[in-house]
């Protein structure tokens, strides 16, 4: 039987490719760039498999295209809303995720945005840079403690939790949480987490508002502009999900006018463009999608697609299928 064929949209880390290739014709875009439309178009037509990622936009249109030969889209990545489910539906492709492999990262990287934005630590390291400091002094770049204040989350799935975990064992913070669905009693009782049934009592409650809800329609704009006016005047917000979640309009002219303290974001709307209304102000901390960037856990999301693949092309059900 032959071998079946499979693109990889974007390079992945070393051990990843060579675990495909001993099973697939495995074909990696030597550009390492987003195929486009044409290109994923093209690669529908010519492959058995497509590995994407967040940077390749699979949608109704290209889904639905004439002559198909791609049986299956295993996602880099857990977030899918760059990928119509339905449509690969209806063309019969079976779509995977790998929703495990990034959970720590993500966490740790929501930790690292709340101590920085806290501690002013960007501000602080561009003013070094800039020759700008002149010397130890009391009041200088005066930040806040995290311990004991609010951490609000927003979305309560995997990486919520784990940030949870982290920020209360860790950083000495409260927790509190919003989400469609309650988490069961025994799981509040374990991360001594407070419900709010409602966006607007999070919001008004929380020193630190973190997001962690999936992009995609139903939460687009969800921080606009009467949201963030909820926050305390006092409060950070930190955005690791996904960049359409927040009104970065909104976001900026709240930043700038201190209706909220400050921001930490790692995704934006339109990555990689970064609106220089936020690039302009000190009080944000902008990092360019650093969510899963270890080496240890592309590495474990690609193993976890490769299993996706494996049991895909063996008969069996993928463990992670999403469509
Ligand atoms: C990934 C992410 O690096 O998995 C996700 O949803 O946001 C990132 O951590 C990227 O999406 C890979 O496709």
């Amino acid at each position: 039987m032959p071998r079946p064929s499979l693109l990889i949209t974007r390079r992945l880390p070393a051990s990843v490719l060579e675990r495909l290739r001993a099973t697939y014709e495995v074909t990696v875009n030597p550009d390492d760039r987003s195929l486009g439309r044409e290109g994923l178009l093209a690669a529908l037509r010519a492959y058995d498999a497509l590995s994407p990622t967040i940077t390749d936009k699979l949608d109704a249109e290209v889904l639905q295209s004439p002559g198909l030969k791609t049986r299956i889209l295993a996602n880099f990545g857990v977030g899918i809303e760059h990928i119509d489910l339905d449509a690969a539906k209806r063309a019969n492709i079976v779509v995977t995720n790998t929703p495990d492999a990034l959970t720590d990262a993500t966490a740790e990287l929501t930790i690292l945005l709340i101590l920085m934005v806290s501690r002013r630590a960007g501000e602080a390291e561009r003013a070094v840079r800039a020759g700008k400091w002149k010397g130890w002094g009391p009041t200088q770049l005066l930040g806040n403690d995290v311990k004991g204040k609010t951490l609000g989350l927003v979305g309560f799935g995997r990486i919520a939790k784990e940030a949870a975990r982290r920020a209360r064992a860790a950083l000495g913070m409260r927790i509190a949480y919003y989400s469609r669905n309650r988490a069961n009693a025994e799981e509040e009782l374990a991360l001594g987490a407070e419900y709010h049934s409602s966006l607007d009592s999070l919001l008004a409650h929380s020193d630190v508002v973190s997001l962690h809800c999936p992009g995609g329609a139903a939460t687009y704009h969800l921080l606009n502009a009467q949201a963030i006016a909820r926050m305390k005047p006092t409060a950070i917000l930190i955005n690791t999900a996904r960049g359409s979640v927040v009104d970065e309009e909104a976001l900026g002219t709240a930043l700038a006018q201190r209706q909220i303290a400050a921001a930490g974001l790692d995704v934006y709307e339109h990555e990689p463009t970064v609106p220089t209304s936020l690039v302009e102000l000190e009080n944000v901390v902008l990092l360019p999608h650093l969510g899963s960037a270890t080496l240890e856990t592309r590495t474990a999301m690609g193993m976890q697609m490769a299993d996706n693949l494996d049991s895909f092309f063996s008969g069996k059900a993928p463990p992670n299928r999403v469509a």
